[in-house]
């Protein structure tokens, strides 16, 4: 690289800035909320893990594994893969730090970034992020219930619209294969007029014809047996039961028989959120049961269920949130200054957000800055001030002034309680 030529993300990865960034924090508080109130609790795992266990756990023959992963050599030759996804990563940990001896169902969440390399466009990134949450040890359709009642709520606090929840089963390792081997023999019939993908899918991963967005095939896909009419008796009365308690708790939703999802380690439940805003890349999140990964992976026996949503497409949907600010202080003067910064400690040892100017600058050209940064009000200290207490306080969207003193200031900002100030006594004197 030549010194001063300009260096810039990589293909498919961004830089997440202000504004925007205020909305990412907002929906992972609103996240962070409600996940408490369920009792999930956060893990974090590395982004980085042994690439056989999205090998093992996402399947070999997924497009994110055969296609997509970041995969290189270590210095000391183990093959490691920035993780695509983080289920398999939460149900290694859990099989590593035996979590499974620990009493009831395991409720986890986590967010932060994956890593595909899928072709980039608007909602589809090389590095994305999801929030996702995982329920690990019981199979009951009751932790499914939950688990989308959860994701609805979040959705719902987050004033999300316009979305549809689709649901499905794909059936379990007792009814699954039969089905397979049925669909192989129709597949093998119109093979010939299917797409290339699918006449590949045909042989490596049959499922993943069913999932075909291509719009000549749709008509002969149609006509293929579908999973739910070679569902066991067992998988049949847990999706049943499911519907059951998401009627109970006025849940909508949409029977999407062919939607097999791309990670093979899904059994029984699987459901995917889309909304119209987005596009092509219409999927907001997706999840699904996985009662066999941790087997998969060397474990117990420790049946799940979790859900991804995509946090990237998640705010193209839902828009900019209010990121205004309260107050800024205009300061005229050493003095002025110094009386502006006790004033703005005060102020924000209450949570109320203040701009304090670093520089001196002439009061038409603070009230400039003031409105860039979308300041509401303006709080003008000059030598005047300062010796009468009494303060113009400039409402921005009105134009209008007014004259306050210390304590109206404090009253409309903070509120009447004040917080006592921080005696910053952790630091050492000098
Ligand atoms: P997934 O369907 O592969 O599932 O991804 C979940 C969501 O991540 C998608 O619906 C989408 O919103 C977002 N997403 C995926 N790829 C990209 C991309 N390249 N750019 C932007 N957003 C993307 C999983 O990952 C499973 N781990 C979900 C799960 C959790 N199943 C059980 N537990």
């Amino acid at each position: 690289m030549n010194r001063g030529q300009t260096i810039r993300a990589i293909k498919g990865m961004r830089d997440i800035l202000p504004p925007e960034s205020a909305l990412w924090e907002h929906i992972e508080q609103v996240a962070r909320s409600v996940f408490r109130a369920y009792a999930y609790q956060e893990i974090r795992t590395p982004l980085l893990e042994a690439t056989d266990l999205f090998a093992r756990g996402v399947g070999q023959e997924t497009d994110i594994v055969t296609k997509e992963m970041y995969t290189f050599d270590d210095r000391d030759r183990q093959s490691l893969t920035l993780r695509p996804e983080a289920t398999a990563s939460v149900v290694r940990a859990y099989i590593e730090h035996r979590l499974h001896e620990q009493p009831g169902v395991k409720k986890l969440y986590y967010m932060g970034p994956m890593f595909r390399r899928e072709r980039p466009q608007k909602g589809r990134y090389r590095q994305f992020y999801q929030i996702g949450a995982e329920a690990i040890g019981s199979e009951s359709p009751r932790v499914d219930a939950e688990i989308l009642e959860m994701l609805l709520v979040l959705l719902g606090r987050l004033r999300l619209t316009g979305f549809t929840l689709y649901l499905n089963s794909v059936g379990c390792t007792g009814c699954r294969p039969q089905y397979l081997v049925t669909l192989r023999q129709e597949l093998a019939k119109v093979r010939d007029r299917l797409c290339p993908d699918c006449q590949r899918r045909s042989e490596t991963n049959p499922l993943r014809v069913l999932d075909c967005k291509v719009a000549a095939d749709q008509p002969i896909i149609d006509q293929l047996p579908a999973l739910s009419g070679s569902l066991c008796a067992a998988c049949r009365e847990h999706f049943e039961q499911l519907q059951g308690y998401l009627k109970d708790r006025s849940i909508p939703f949409q029977l999407q028989p062919r939607m097999v999802r791309g990670l093979d380690y899904y059994t029984r439940t699987t459901f995917e959120i889309t909304h119209g805003a987005l596009g092509a890349q219409n999927a907001l999140l997706g999840g699904g049961r996985y009662d066999g990964l941790s087997e998969a992976l060397g474990g117990p026996p420790a049946p799940g269920i979790g859900f991804s949503i995509g946090e990237d497409r998640f705010a193209l949907t839902i828009g900019a949130v209010p990121n205004d600010l309260p107050l800024y202080i205009a300061w005229m003067g050493e003095s002025a200054y110094r009386h502006a910064a006790e004033m703005a400690r005060e102020l924000r040892a209450q949570n109320v957000m203040v701009e304090l100017p670093s520089d001196p600058v002439k009061l038409k050209k603070a009230l400039e800055l003031a409105s860039r940064l979308k300041a509401r009000s303006v709080l003008i200290i000059g030598d005047k001030e300062l010796a009468e207490g009494r303060y113009p306080l400039r409402d921005m969207a009105r134009g209008e002034q007014r004259i306050v003193t210390k304590p109206e200031l404090f009253q409309q900002f903070a509120g009447p309680a004040p917080a006592p100030l921080p005696s910053f006594a952790g630091a050492k004197p000098s």
